[in-house]
């Protein structure tokens, strides 16, 4: 399918609109940004193997009755999706601490949480995407409280599909992050990826706690080899996946 008219250009992809109003076409692409795009680079090959990994863990979520975006892959590096509304919402699910968290709450790295803690952002790259509480969730008027009671069951089950299908790929799922939408019929629906780039990965075979990470921390923290790690994430998915689809 060829690209027609250009919707969006992130950070990570490309959206372009199709013949059909309902569909949107996503091209991934090797371009990475960390620290809201103060940071930027390309990571050789990260457009086809993000959008490999984003379409098993869809296939995979649909297949546990998660509804998602996404619809299929025509090219290696492009995927169908459903039209649907951005909620401007980044929700962050934590099993293990690691980043902001423990910048922020003095928690040392790699400390495992005693529930999955699910955190909500405001997409916003002008305000540096902050951290909201409920209260401000309410005040900005983003969602109705029962959306964000869905979107938080949502992000809880998915968390549990996500950990269990990682744990047989040997890697621990320390943290991640979700974007929703609305479809036209207002229901709300897993959008966006699931990758390396949106993920913190770490090998659980690997305790050192440079050598463990298989995500873009490599890329933020200049540490190296990130092209392979994000391979190793898509063999390791792709050797698993289909016995679990
Ligand atoms: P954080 O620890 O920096 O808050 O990141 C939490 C998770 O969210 C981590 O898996 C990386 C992901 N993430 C994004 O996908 N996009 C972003 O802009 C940020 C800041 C984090």
């Amino acid at each position: 399918m060829l690209p027609t008219q250009k919707l969006y250009e992130g950070k990570a992809k490309i959206l372009y609109l199709t013949e059909d109003a309902d569909i949107l076409l996503t091209v991934y692409k090797d371009d990475a940004t960390a620290f809201n795009a103060q940071k930027r680079g390309q990571i050789k090959g990260k457009g086809e193997i993000n959008c490999a990994i984003a379409r098993s863990l869809f296939e995979l979520l649909e297949k546990a009755g998660i509804p998602t975006h996404y619809i299929d892959c025509p090219a290696s590096d492009r995927m169908r999706v459903k039209a649907v509304k951005i909620i401007p919402l980044e929700v962050v699910v934590r099993n293990v601490a690691a980043g902001s968290l423990c910048r922020q709450t003095g928690l040392s790295e790699g400390k495992v949480l005693p529930f999955p803690l699910v955190e909500y952002y405001l997409k916003n790259d002008e305000l540096g995407d902050p951290l909201l509480t409920r209260p401000r969730i309410e005040l900005l008027k983003i969602i109705s409280e029962a959306e964000l009671a869905a979107i938080e069951q949502m992000a809880l089950n998915i968390n549990r599909h996500l950990q269990e299908f990682f744990v047989k790929c040997d890697i621990t799922l320390v943290d991640f992050k979700l974007e929703f939408g609305k479809d036209s019929q207002q229901k709300i629906i897993l959008a966006d990826e699931i990758s390396p780039d949106t993920c913190r990965l770490w090998d659980i075979a690997e305790s050192d706690p440079q050598a463990r990470v298989l995500d873009k921390d490599r890329f933020r923290r200049d540490l190296g080899g990130v092209e392979s790690a994000y391979q190793q994430v898509l063999e390791r998915i792709l050797a698993k996946v289909s016995s679990a689809l």
